[in-house]
């Protein structure tokens, strides 16, 4: 159930490169996802906020996400090295912000954050996975889980570099 729909997710996204083009066209935030900025505000996803435990809850969410990170071998590469708690810092405002809660986000546009990593998409498919293996220890809904997802995935034309 849970694949089934993060395929599904990156399927729409266009991230799997194992599906017919047209799939791009079932989700339109996917397709005109060069228009968003790297955190857009969406009203509609308050009552979201609250299912994810509001700020405290992506905080607690944003420590075991980036443990996975560590831990998954695909990912660590890129993380072992960095300023882990700047980079959760940065991601429970950024995820704040999308859930329409009361917050800034401050940090880097999505483009300059991931400039000359060399990200892929097994590297971005392999985070989202990361970030479901959190979202479902800390019992996050799956419809709510599945919203944040929709916004994120069209991020990758900013983030993944790497055919
Ligand atoms: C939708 C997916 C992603 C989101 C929302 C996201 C979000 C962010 C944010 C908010 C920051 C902090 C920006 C700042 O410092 O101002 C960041 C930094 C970073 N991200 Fe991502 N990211 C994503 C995907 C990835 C992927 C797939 C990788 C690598 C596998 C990655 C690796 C990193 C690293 C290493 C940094 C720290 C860069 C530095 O030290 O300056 N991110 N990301």
């Amino acid at each position: 159930m849970y694949k089934t729909t993060l395929s599904l997710l990156l399927l729409t996204a266009g991230l799997c490169g194992c599906g017919p083009a047209t799939a791009q066209n079932a989700m339109p935030s996917a397709a005109n996802a060069d228009a968003y900025p790297s955190a857009p505000r969406d009203p509609a996803l308050k009552p979201v906020f609250d299912q994810f435990g509001g700020k405290p809850g992506l905080i607690a969410l944003m420590n075991d996400f980036m443990d996975n990170l560590v831990a998954d071998p695909v990912t660590r590469p890129y993380f072992e090295n960095a300023d882990r708690n700047h980079i959760k810092a940065e991601l429970v405002d950024q995820f704040c912000v999308i859930l329409d809660g009361p917050c800034t986000y401050t940090g880097k546009d999505m483009a300059s954050a991931h400039r000359g990593m060399d990200v892929d998409r097994a590297a971005f498919n392999a985070l989202v996975q990361d970030l479901q293996t959190a979202m479902n220890k800390h019992d996050i809904p799956f419809r709510a889980q599945n919203k944040l997802l929709a916004k994120l995935a069209p991020m990758h034309r900013q983030i993944v570099t790497k055919p």
